[in-house]
């Protein structure tokens, strides 16, 4: 399978000192940065905009390589995730990860100011994410079944198809929540089926929960009060990374 790629959650950094939470947590070890964007419409929780990941985006080096150290992976908890596209392509956003579930129910807006009325679809975000020069991934909440990938991932169209799936393993919202061992015949699915998939993880990620993840095929680990409530921080990387390596 793919390599280990562990991604903090700057979701439990301290924000009043941000960029040096983010360049810290490199230096400890991780591979990525994950970056939770919440709007208090698709999830019941709000973080913060575009504006935050241009401020941070100098505080990380930029990937040397698609997937490599330094990606800002951000994980688009919002209900119109065409909306913000290029606005987060500008903000130094490497990896544009929206929600199956915003997609299939919003509207085709490409810009704040843009009030089209059509509807949009995974596979049209999919492409229009790689337009903009960026990754594309595609999450699930608990609720959404596995079987609604099936059709964007055997999509032949290679702008089309999404470099990474998200499954997630809370219900998206908040930070610190209860690992949802439900999920991951999911995850098991989707490796059986994709060798070679980034199939990424995310909500009660720890010591506790890695091993049973990273047997049902995970290799991109999220882990945000596990690395950032930790004393040791770059100890916690290196375990979830050895346990998805071994
Ligand atoms: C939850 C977010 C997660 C969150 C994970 O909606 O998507 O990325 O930060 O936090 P932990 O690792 O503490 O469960
Ligand atoms: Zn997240």
């Amino acid at each position: 399978s793919p390599p280990a790629i562990i991604a903090p959650s700057i979701l439990s950094a301290d924000f009043a000192a941000l960029g040096k939470a983010c360049s810290d947590t490199i230096e400890q070890g991780a591979s990525w940065l994950h970056i939770d964007i919440m709007d208090g419409h698709f999830v019941p929780n709000m973080t913060f905009g575009a504006p935050v990941v241009t401020k941070i985006r100098p505080h990380v080096k930029r990937p040397s390589s698609a997937h490599g150290t330094g990606t800002f992976d951000c994980h688009m908890m919002i209900a119109e995730p065409k909306k913000w596209v290029k606005d987060f392509q500008k903000a130094g956003c490497d990896l544009y990860c929206f929600h199956y579930e915003a997609a299939i129910s919003s509207t085709a807006a490409e810009t704040p100011a843009d009030h089209s009325e059509s509807k949009t679809s995974p596979k049209d975000m999919i492409r229009y994410v790689h337009e903009q020069s960026m990754l594309a991934g595609i999450a699930i909440k608990p609720d959404t079944p596995v079987d609604v990938l099936w059709d964007i991932l055997d999509n032949q169209t290679q702008e089309e198809v999404p470099d990474m799936v998200l499954v997630m393993t809370v219900h998206p919202g908040f930070g610190g929540q209860k690992f949802m061992a439900s999920e991951l015949p999911k995850v098991a699915a989707l490796r059986q089926r994709y060798p070679t998939l980034n199939i990424e993880v995310d909500g009660g990620l720890s010591e506790a929960t890695i091993d049973q993840a990273a047997d049902a095929g995970a290799n991109v680990i999220v882990a945000g009060s596990a690395v950032f409530g930790a004393k040791d921080p770059a100890d916690v990387i290196a375990k979830l990374r050895d346990a998805v390596e071994k």
